[in-house]
């Protein structure tokens, strides 16, 4: 527990989780004011955008945040044909609010290189990653700057992966996790172990800190991580329904009153900006859906989600 508390600066080994399109510079100040280390997400953001939400924070506090990103896997939707048809779909919803339709763009989320030449500017205390193994080219710059670089595991493959590759941290993440599967070396629906499970197996397995990650909300869950063996914990949905975070009121209503049986584990979500998911707090929308959905429908929930969506705060 001190080991990660001295290596990552922070007085108490818990993570705000980073929520690509939904973190709030609030909630990472102030979580990362209250002695714990506030992630803020930066899934779409571009370099410009990076360095204002870095300006924010600093403005806010005086102490270590992590950003966090996403590597690509090369299975990233470009600007497409298809684009086309997806606005279609979606121009009588445009037009019953009055908007214009946005014009096709010349990319839906900024470059890896875009985002890390902001990231190296601005230097964050910690870098968190997701979907894959950072470059040996990336952990030696991170740490040439005195940047700590945690990478994110969903099986013990991974962990072992992301270990091997330098991290100085792994980010344990169960099933139960809230967000994107972000496993990377097999399929998510083939990585699906239990945050519990997945625990003691990553701890024997790495020599780095293991954070646990995926349904802790309370301090029983944290007892029940560190009794495992995990260095320090990750908690998401239950910082959704706080005050300063960037959820609406509905999302938080959602996420108070959200029954269990009401979790999705989304099928086939292939389009744009969307990876398999959990509804962000599991039941976001307080619908169900056991099946692909159309076309149509995906560009609808996945057009907010490109470019980062909520501002920053
Ligand atoms: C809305 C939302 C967006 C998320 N986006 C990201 C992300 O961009 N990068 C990331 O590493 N984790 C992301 N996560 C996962 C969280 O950071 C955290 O690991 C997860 O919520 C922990 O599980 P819990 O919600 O059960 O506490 C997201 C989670 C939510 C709810």
């Amino acid at each position: 527990m001190t080991e990660l508390r001295a290596l990552l600066g922070i007085e108490h080994p818990l993570i705000l989780g980073p929520f690509g399109g939904l973190s709030s510079t609030r909630l990472t100040a102030a979580v990362s004011d209250a002695g714990g280390l506030g992630s803020f997400g930066l899934y779409g953001y571009d370099g410009d955008r990076i360095r204002a939400t870095e300006a924010e924070l600093r403005a806010l506090t005086g102490r270590p945040f992590a950003v966090n990103i996403w590597l690509p896997r090369g299975d990233e939707v470009e600007p497409n044909p298809q684009h086309t048809i997806f606005a279609q779909a979606l121009q009588p919803f445009y037009e019953a609010v009055g908007v214009e339709l946005p014009a096709r763009p010349e990319r839906y989320v900024p470059s890896l290189d875009e985002q890390l030449d902001a990231i190296w500017e601005i230097e964050p205390a910690v870098l968190s990653v997701v979907f894959g193994v950072p470059s040996a080219a990336v952990v030696a710059e991170a740490h040439g700057r005195g940047i700590r670089i945690l990478g994110t595991a969903t099986t013990v493959a991974e962990a072992v992966a992301l270990a091997e590759a330098g991290v100085d941290a792994v980010v344990a993440t169960g099933a139960e996790a809230a967000g994107h599967r972000v496993s990377f070396l097999r399929p998510a629906e083939e990585s699906l172990v239990g945050t519990f499970a997945l625990i003691p197996q990553v701890v024997d397995a790495v020599d780095v800190p293991v954070i646990a990650a995926g349904g802790i909300a309370d301090r029983r869950g944290v007892a029940a991580a560190f009794a495992l063996g995990a260095a320090g914990v990750q908690v998401g949905t239950a910082f959704l329904a706080t005050a300063e975070s960037a959820a609406t009121a509905a999302h938080r209503d959602a996420i108070r009153s959200t029954a269990a049986d009401e979790t999705v584990l989304p099928g086939d979500e292939r389009a744009p900006g969307s990876r398999h998911a959990q509804p962000c707090g599991a039941g976001d929308r307080g619908e169900r859906h056991d099946r692909p959905l159309p076309d149509a429908e995906l560009a609808h929930r996945s057009l907010p989600h490109r470019g980062g969506g909520a501002e920053p705060r």
